[in-house]
Parts: structure tokens; C-alpha cells; sequence
């Protein structure tokens, strides 16, 4: 899986000569490093919960239909009509919940449409993303036992735009309810005795938008009178989770959570920030990558705003706070749409810092966070995985899949605080997430992202360099803990836009990357646009 990056390797690259040069024996009698940080090992921000790690996929494109589902009698290699190597390379990564089945999407379906005999089911027109046709033959049963194989934690999206309480109230039954009832027997006629106790349960989705048009105090109305019918089927107590704003809209969150005033609060409440470029996959400049990837910014005070408002309305913190779709969306060629299917995107050497940048976030937020989902799991925006169309056969990681997978060793640990590192101005304001601070900002240059998190045993450490220009020698002081020995690995290739392709699929992977590990310190070289995790055992 790891290859060994050596510093020659870095050479050749170029960017990284000088600094490969000084590393890594008598590392620290080296010129000094151009970054420090201070690593908080002594104090904890939060759990770093699995779910922060999360995806989403939607009737869209190629995500679910060719993508993740080719059906049973599909020439290309599958498990029960799911695509083989999909199942595979999910598992691998681990999907901790999978949100499903929008989107836009979500409030235009309607969920007895997916059930009962594939060939009964009706063929729908997706209103949403070019008006093709679906034959409803990936449904609720299909997911949850999609789900079921990667290991995921169901997700569902309700239909509130264009349903009723009543229809998402029985799709609750239906799901959970163990027997006797007309809906939970037949779901056991449709092949499920078990109930698939089910306990995330959007209400609706994008309400500002796609998910009705509905106005901030309408969309709290109606999930008043939604969450009024969402009962406790069986054991399993439905978590809704209500719609948030796009971005840092405090409007919406306010309008909203007044209306819920006297009612019941959502077990969760989502937002949504998508991180736009201006330009095509392959064709990013250094000017343009800069330009996105400081959108992170302005996600990272959006936790902390949207935060620090939903603890006006519930001080005790119990409302679980959802990134429930993010991530890079870039201007996608027409011909690539037209071939492989709606909104399908490359990830390349940019979107894995992209993709570095979230997860860093995730970490220093670890306390006011519950889930976030990338977009899109299969084919999709900044998807994990890629086919070549519905139809094609192969499937391949994208740099964005070896991203999660670097930040893997974080899932379950405490994430705890890193001082320092970054451009003066921005301290104290990214690495506190104090909003005020975060205003002042002079205009933004991209800089050291970095987040750590421990167990007992082990330190976990992930530094982003999102310079399209200039490498960073890191050296970071460990304050609470003593390190043995560690290792490291990174995501690097000298052209930004690099990527892995059907003919190169391994073109961006994870290597292995050196590191200079001391009692009280780490030091390593991070090459321009690259991102690195370094693992330390600790006493
Ligand atoms: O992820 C693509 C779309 O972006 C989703 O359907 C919608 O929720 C968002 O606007």
C-alpha cells in the first residue's frame, strides 16, 4: 500500500531540494525550521468521533446508479448488484455513516418507490439532475445492505419538500418497527424480518433551496410538525437532524431555531459548505488552488459561529452540529459530465490538500462537531472513488480517498491543542477558533494547517501545506508527552494537478516520508501542496 518517498525523489522534484537537503540526520542541528508549533499533549480539545470521517451519496450522475450499484447481473464484477471493487476499497477506508439519497434528490423521492419486487418498481424522472430516467431498483433495502457490507452506519434524508409527515413517519415504521404491523410485516415479505433499526434520520434537506424554497421560520414549522410523528419504533429512538444554513448563514440559523421555540429540538442540526473553484479539475493555476483552498477559513469560523449560536438555544450542547456536505467543487468540463455522468470530478494533488485542510478542521473542532460527510462518495464531486461511467469496469482511489485514509489513525483518539505555526495574524484565531479574530484577518494566504490527537499510547500529527509555492520545514515542540519513536507518511507530487487516472492509478498515493522524531520534538519537511500524518508511540 506505502512506497517509500525518498529524498531524492523530493529532489527530483525540485521544490523540496534545499530542505531535503538539510533532512533528516542531525536534524536538529539544521538550519532552523521555518515553522514551530507547540503541541497541547497535556490538554484536550475532544473526541475525535469516527464519524467526522462520514460520506454521502446520492441519486446522482453515476454516484449510486453505475457507481455504487451495476445490479446482479451486471458483466462488471459485483456483490449482490454492488460493485465489487467499490465494497473493497470502502471497506478498506472505513465509512463510518453514509448519508443517502440526497441531496436535491432526497425531496422529490419517495421511499415506496425502492421497495417490493425490482421489476414492479416504478421508473422515475430524476427532476433534479437532468431529467434521466431510474428504475428505483437501488431502494431501502439495497442500502441498508450496502451499508451493512462497508460497515456504515445508515443515514437517511426524509423527504420534506414534496412528502408528509405521514410518509416519512411510516418509513420510520418500516425501518424499524420488529413485527406485527402492517409495515414491519411488509418489510420481512420484502426480505428484512429483522428491522434495520435505522437511527439517522434527515429532515429534509437544503431546506433554503432545493428542499422547498421554504423560508428559515417555515422550515423550523415544518420540522416541528415532522419530528411530531418520528416515534421510537422498536428500540431504536430516530436522531433527526434539522436543516441548517449553506455556508455561515446566522439568519437561517436563528430564524429556525426561534421557531422551535417550546417544541422539540433536533438531535441534530446540518450546514452545508462547499468549497468552489474557478476553475476545471486539471487545469488549476497556483492563483486559483489559493483561492480555494482559503475557503477553509471561512468553514472553519462557520463551525464556530454556527456552534456558539445553536448554544443560545441549548446551552447543555446536546444538538449534534452536521457538516453534512462539503468539500471542493470545481467548474466540471461538459464532456467529462456528458461521458461519465452529472457532477463527476477528478480529485487531484490540490483536492488531497483540500480534503487535509477539512479533516484538520474536523480535529481542532473536535468539541463543537458530531458528523460531516464528504460529497460525493462514488463518481461524484470530490468523490473517494471513480469509474469510467455507468458502465465502465474500472474504479479507482482518488487522491481524495488516500487523504481519509492518512487521517484514519485520528478516528477514536483526543484531539488535543497545537499552538503557533501559522502567519502571526492568524494566530490565535484558526488555532483557538475565535471568530473575531478570524474577521480581522489580513487577506488570506494559504499557511500551515496542522491538528494532532492522542491516545495513551500514540500522538497522531497531520500537517497540510496548501503553498502551491513554498515548502515548510515544521519542527513542533510535544508538551504532556515523550516520544519513542515515530513514523511518517505523506501525499506529495510536484504537479499540483496530478491525479490518478484509469491508465495511472497509482500516480497520488500514500508513502512513506522522513521524519525526525526526538524525546520532546518532531521535525519534518513538507514539500509545497502536500499533506503528511506522523504517527508517534508516546509515554
Ligand atoms: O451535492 C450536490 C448537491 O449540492 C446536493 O444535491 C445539494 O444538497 C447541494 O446543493
Amino acid at each position: 500500500m506505502t512506497s517509500r518517498i525518498t529524498r531524492r525523489q523530493f529532489a527530483r522534484a525540485g521544490a523540496a531540494a534545499s530542505l531535503a537537503a538539510a533532512l533528516p540526520r542531525g536534524v536538529f542541528a539544521a538550519p532552523a525550521p521555518n515553522r514551530k508549533v507547540l503541541i497541547r499533549a497535556d490538554s484536550e480539545i475532544g473526541l475525535v468521533r469516527p464519524e467526522f470521517h462520514s460520506h454521502f451519496a446520492e441519486h446522482l450522475g453515476s454516484c449510486v446508479y453505475g457507481g455504487i450499484w451495476v445490479g446482479p447481473k451486471s458483466p462488471i464484477e459485483n456483490v449482490e448488484g454492488f460493485r465489487k471493487a467499490a465494497v473493497d476499497y470502502l471497506k478498506e477506508l472505513g465509512v463510518p455513516a453514509l448519508r443517502w439519497p440526497g441531496g436535491c434528490y432526497a425531496d422529490d423521492y419517495h421511499w415506496r418507490d425502492g421497495i417490493g419486487p425490482a421489476a414492479k418498481r416504478p421508473k422515475r424522472v430524476n427532476i433534479h439532475w437532468g431529467n434521466y430516467v431510474e428504475d428505483s431498483s437501488f431502494g431501502t433495502h439495497e442500502f441498508i445492505r450496502f451499508c451493512r457490507l462497508i460497515g456504515a452506519e445508515p443515514y437517511f434524508a426524509a423527504n420534506v419538500g414534496s412528502g408528509s409527515p405521514e410518509e416519512m413517519r411510516d418509513w420510520i415504521e418500516y425501518c424499524n418497527f420488529p413485527a406485527g404491523s402492517a409495515l414491519a410485516d411488509e418489510r420481512a415479505a420484502n426480505g428484512s424480518p429483522e428491522p434495520f433499526r435505522v437511527k439517522y434520520w434527515g429532515v429534509g434537506n437544503e431546506a433554503w433551496g432545493c428542499g422547498g424554497n421554504f423560508r428559515p421560520d417555515g422550515a423550523g414549522a415544518e420540522f416541528r410538525r415532522f419530528a411530531s410523528y418520528a416515534r421510537t419504533f422498536g428500540d431504536t429512538k430516530p436522531y433527526l437532524v434539522g436543516c441548517g444554513p449553506s455556508g455561515n448563514d446566522t439568519k437561517w440559523t436563528r430564524g429556525f431555531m426561534d421557531a422551535l421555540a417550546g417544541s422539540r429540538l433536533p438531535g441534530g442540526y446540518s450546514m452545508h459548505f462547499y468549497e468552489n473553484g474557478s476553475l476545471p479539475p486539471l487545469e488549476f493555476t497556483p492563483q486559483a488552488a489559493m483561492e480555494q483552498l482559503n475557503i477553509f477559513r471561512r468553514v472553519e469560523s462557520a463551525i464556530v459561529e454556527q456552534r456558539t449560536l445553536l448554544d443560545g438555544y441549548d446551552p447543555n450542547r446536546k444538538i449534534g452540529l452536521f457538516l453534512d456536505e462539503w468539500g471542493v467543487w470545481d467548474r466540471i468540463p461538459k464532456a467529462d459530465q456528458d461521458r461519465y455522468g452529472a457532477l463527476w470530478q477528478q480529485s487531484t494533488m490540490r483536492s488531497a490538500v483540500a480534503a487535509g485542510l477539512g479533516l484538520n478542521i474536523f480535529n481542532r473542532q473536535a468539541d463543537k462537531l458530531y458528523m460531516c460527510n464528504i460529497a460525493q462518495m462514488v463518481n461524484v464531486l470530490q468523490s473517494v472513488l471513480l469509474t469510467d461511467g455507468p458502465e465502465g469496469r474500472n474504479c479507482v482511489r482518488t487522491t481524495t480517498y488516500y487523504a481519509f485514509l492518512l487521517f484514519k489513525p485520528h478516528r477514536g483518539k483526543t484531539a488535543v491543542p497545537v499552538e503557533g505555526g501559522v502567519a502571526p495574524a492568524m494566530e490565535g484565531a484558526a488555532l483557538t477558533g475565535n471568530p473575531e479574530a478570524i474577521h480581522r484577518l489580513p487577506p488570506p494566504k494559504p499557511d500551515l494547517s496542522i491538528s494532532a490527537s492522542r491516545s495513551a499510547s500514540e500522538l497522531v500529527v497531520s500537517l497540510v501545506n496548501p503553498s502551491a509555492g513554498d515548502d515548510m520545514d515544521v519542527e513542533c515542540e510535544l508538551r504532556g508527552a515523550r516520544a519513542r519513536q515515530g513514523r511518517a507518511q505523506i501525499i506529495y507530487d510536484s504537479d499540483l494537478n496530478a491525479h490518478n487516472s484509469f491508465d495511472d492509478p497509482g500516480r497520488v498515493i500514500i508513502r512513506a516520508h522522513e521524519v525526525a522524531v526526538e524525546p520532546d520534538k518532531i521535525r519534518i519537511m513538507l514539500p509545497a501542496m502536500s499533506l503528511a500524518t506522523v504517527t508517534v508511540e508516546v509515554e
